[in-house]
């Protein structure tokens, strides 16, 4: 199905405002947003305009109750400078699999794509052409109702902000495995990248980093044995030539990066597994001199190499990631894949048709922003 998104261009781009040698993650926004409107049962009012603050009553549910969640998604553009999106379709079912655990509509996937496809095509020129920078797509959702009472809210908006960052020069973090904090237990929200997940982990995350760590690993709830994730990124372990990541189990966000390095091992034939990992496995293939390597997975740094991990007193040094090692390997794929230098046989990418985006009619001096 198509769907009829209309267009309002900004009179003026902000483009030659920025510093492209220098953007720091999530301060710069592109000119425009994508913004929809569910109201009686359905999205509406589908759009893409300037980007503008929005307006709103103190009693927005979203506020009070917390309904609210969001994806993080990059378009690239090849080295023959064609626009690219990486497996939204897998983002717009992780987007459904959020709203459905926090009672909110499901965006259809072809206008998740749609929205997607034509935003960047307006805002192609704020693509970064550096090696490794790219646009971050940030789609969210929230519930607008305007009254008190816990309830599902029955109007929301869904909205796509995008804006450039820079290459990610992943400096190794320090890891802290957390005791007594956590981020997610089965049954819960922790699959859903609902916005509440991420404020639970700012407390434990200043109280790690006050003792010098960059992150939290989380661990299981009932026992604080198993091995979750660390932030915004899914953890990866190299251990005697295997590599091994948590199984997700609920309690785990499924992140899209995990899932491209899981096939990528398996097309290449490199052995994994994915399974529940015990803190004693970590800490005994450290001492026998096995743990080869850890990072995370995510799709700001696509590979954050990992150098210590505390565990209690006992302290991990992880070996530094080598040029040849596993981890280089699947960043220089996903890498490689974005900038059209490996041909896509894994099916991901989704080139843009960047012909001249239709906007709506000039005549219309007043545009109105909210639904009457
Ligand atoms: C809690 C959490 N885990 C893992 C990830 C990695 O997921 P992805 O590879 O889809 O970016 C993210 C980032 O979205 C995250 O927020």
């Amino acid at each position: 199905m198509k769907y009829n998104i209309r267009v309002y261009q900004a009179k003026k781009s902000n483009l030659s405002k920025v510093d492209f040698n220098n953007i720091p993650f999530g301060q710069t926004y592109s000119d425009h947003m994508f913004v929809a409107d569910y109201k009686d049962g359905q999205w509406q009012n589908l759009q893409i305009r300037p980007l503008s603050h929005l307006s709103f009553h103190p009693g927005l549910m979203a506020l009070h109750y917390g309904q609210s969640f969001f994806e993080g998604m990059k378009a690239s553009k090849t080295n023959a400078g064609v626009p690219m999106l990486m497996r939204p379709e897998m983002h717009a079912q992780r987007m459904n699999h959020s709203a459905e655990r926090l009672c909110m509509p499901a965006i259809p996937e072809a206008l998740f794509v749609q929205a997607l496809e034509k935003l960047v095509a307006l805002d192609k020129n704020w693509i970064p052409q550096t090696p490794g920078a790219a646009l971050y797509l940030r789609p969210f959702m929230f519930a607008t109702d305007e009254t008190l009472g816990v309830r599902p809210s029955n109007t929301y908006k869904f909205i796509i902000l995008t804006g450039p960052v820079g290459p990610y020069y992943a400096k190794p973090v320090k890891l802290w495995v957390e005791q007594k904090y956590v981020r997610a237990v089965a049954g819960g929200t922790g699959e859903a990248k609902a916005a509440g997940n991420y404020a639970g982990s700012l407390y434990p995350m200043k109280l790690a980093a006050e003792r010098g760590y960059d992150q939290i690993i989380w661990t299981d709830a009932f026992e604080h044995k198993y091995l979750h994730e660390a932030g915004t990124m899914n953890l990866f372990f190299v251990m005697d030539g295997k590599v091994i990541t948590p199984s997700t189990d609920g309690e785990i966000l499924k992140g899209i990066t995990r899932d491209c390095f899981l096939k990528i091992l398996k097309a290449k034939g490199i052995p994994h597994e994915v399974r529940p990992i015990h803190i004693d496995e970590l800490v005994q293939s450290y001492k026998n001199g096995k743990l080869e390597a850890a990072f995370g997975a995510g799709t700001a740094a696509v590979v954050s190499p990992v150098c210590e991990i505390t565990y209690g007193d006992f302290k991990m040094t992880v070996p530094e990631m080598k040029p040849n090692s596993i981890p280089a390997l699947l960043k220089a794929e996903i890498e490689g894949l974005r900038n059209g230098t490996i041909p896509d046989t894994y099916g991901w990418m989704h080139p843009i048709e960047t012909a001249a985006v239709v906007t709506a009619p000039k005549k219309k001096k007043v545009l109105v922003l909210e639904p009457a």
